[in-house]
């Protein structure tokens, strides 16, 4: 190995990926060192509160309250952005980016909404930054879209990418139990956001699918033009009754090349529950990509937590290290592509995509209803695949469930207005799309 001395690293941000981060270098330094080329050391970290007491050998590294000093200090040359949200970390990144340092980040809503402008500024500048740790935490998926499947035309993907979305429907799956109460289990167990809803109404998981599709597609990073839907609405029936038709009720970002454009679309999906990615429960994060020549590809692990987190992390600091001396332009391009070639693809409408779907009607149970809803539905050119009335003793709403084959989403939800004016049914029809991600 080369005599050359330990790169620096200033770490913004000593909270669970940053301490994960820590122990993990430090226990691997000889192995880590080995794979770079150099040694990497911490020399600078920030932290909220300098004297609050922390399991974790902080020797050699300085403790400074001020991220400025971190990101201006000429003698650190990789920045690790490990303090989440949108500022301060967008202008420390930006600054660490004109100081001419490269940086590494954890921040999949910095990348998904700022990502543009960042990536811009990184090359005018001639540096890299690095987001391995931003979408499903230790799972390499950035690298294995972006370098390893480098000769696919990618088709399609569908994800697991929000762990609190997964643990709260597993367990309503495993336990019977209703969305409030496992809620609560989510963040007694240090899961969920700080604030929940990002998780629970899929933000999250749009920040990370936003990312994913820029590398998928060549397309421009664009949160905007996500669809977004959560998991609130999904009932303990809701469940139970996908089982009986031999699904399971996954949060999915899915992306998908069409004919006329990309669709960008996270919500709750019924999924064969003989599909791999359907037996991924809990915590746990996977990523099915569809490449046209590797096929299904199927990445599965951990998508939050300390040193998981801080493996990819760790791997990205490798990465940059191994290409500190590299010419810019030979560098492997940010978002995948060259950042000429990106296309402005069409990101269709919710209302132009095309799925299959279950729906859950209350129903009066009396004569004429069922053909009544069904007439309504093929008028509309949709075909049922499964209907099913299921028995609710002594009750004289009755839920029916209904598969369908895949239809435009406007003409379903055209019928679903037509079935809610139906004088039998009662409330809202309850909506899941339905993907076999065959
Ligand atoms: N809150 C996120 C999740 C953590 O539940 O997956 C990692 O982004």
């Amino acid at each position: 190995m080369p005599e050359l001395g330990p790169v620096k690293i200033g770490l913004l941000g000593l909270g669970t990926v940053g301490g994960g981060t820590v122990t993990v270098l430090r226990r691997n330094a000889g192995l880590i060192a080995a794979r770079a080329g150099r040694r990497i050391e911490i020399a600078l970290a920030t932290a909220k509160d300098l004297n609050k007491p922390r399991n974790l050998d902080l020797t050699g590294i300085e403790l400074v309250a001020d991220a400025e000093r971190v990101v201006d200090d000429p003698s650190i040359e990789i920045v690790a952005e490990l303090i989440g949200g949108m500022e301060p970390a967008r202008s420390l990144v930006l600054r660490a980016i004109n100081n001419g340092k490269h940086v590494v980040t954890a921040n999949k809503a910095l990348i998904a909404l700022h990502g543009n402008e960042i990536f811009a500024q990184a090359q005018a500048r001639g540096v890299m930054v690095a987001f391995e740790a931003a979408v499903a935490g230790g799972i390499p998926v950035i690298k294995v879209m972006r370098e390893a499947l480098a000769g696919n035309d990618i088709l399609s993907l569908a994800g697991i990418i929000n762990g609190t979305c997964n643990f709260i429907l597993s367990a309503m799956s495993e336990a019977g139990r209703d969305f409030n109460e496992v809620l609560a289990d989510a963040q007694r167990l240090g899961y969920a956001e700080a604030d929940p809803a990002f998780d629970i109404d899929g933000i999250d998981a749009a920040h990370k699918l936003t990312i994913l599709a820029a590398l998928a597609f060549g397309i421009p990073l664009q949160f905007e033009n996500v669809y977004v839907e959560g998991i609130r609405a999904i009932t303990r029936d809701d469940v139970l009754y996908a089982e009986r038709l031999g699904y399971r009720i996954k949060h999915l970002g899915i992306a998908r090349q069409v004919a006329n454009g990309i669709e960008l679309r996270v919500h709750p999906t019924l999924v064969p529950a003989r599909q791999p990615i359907a037996r991924v429960n809990g915590v746990m994060n996977a990523v099915l990509v569809r490449g046209d020549a590797a096929g299904p590809v199927l990445l599965s692990g951990a998508g939050a937590g300390a040193e998981a987190t801080a493996s990819s992390v760790i791997a990205d600091l490798v990465d940059v290290v191994r290409a500190l001396t590299s010419d810019p332009e030979n560098r492997v391009p940010h978002l995948a592509f060259q950042p000429d070639t990106l296309e402005d693809l069409p990101i269709l409408p919710i209302d132009d995509i095309e799925t299959a779907y279950y729906l859950r009607l209350m129903v009066a149970d009396q004569p004429g209803v069922l053909a009544d809803v069904t007439r309504i539905l093929s008028d509309r050119g949709i075909s049922i695949e499964a209907i099913i009335q299921l028995e609710h003793a002594a009750l004289e709403i009755v839920p029916i469930v209904i598969l369908t084959h895949r239809i435009k989403e406007r003409a379903m939800n055209d019928a679903m207005a037509a079935i809610e004016q139906l004088s039998a049914i009662e409330g809202k029809v309850a909506r899941i799309r339905v993907e076999t991600l065959a």
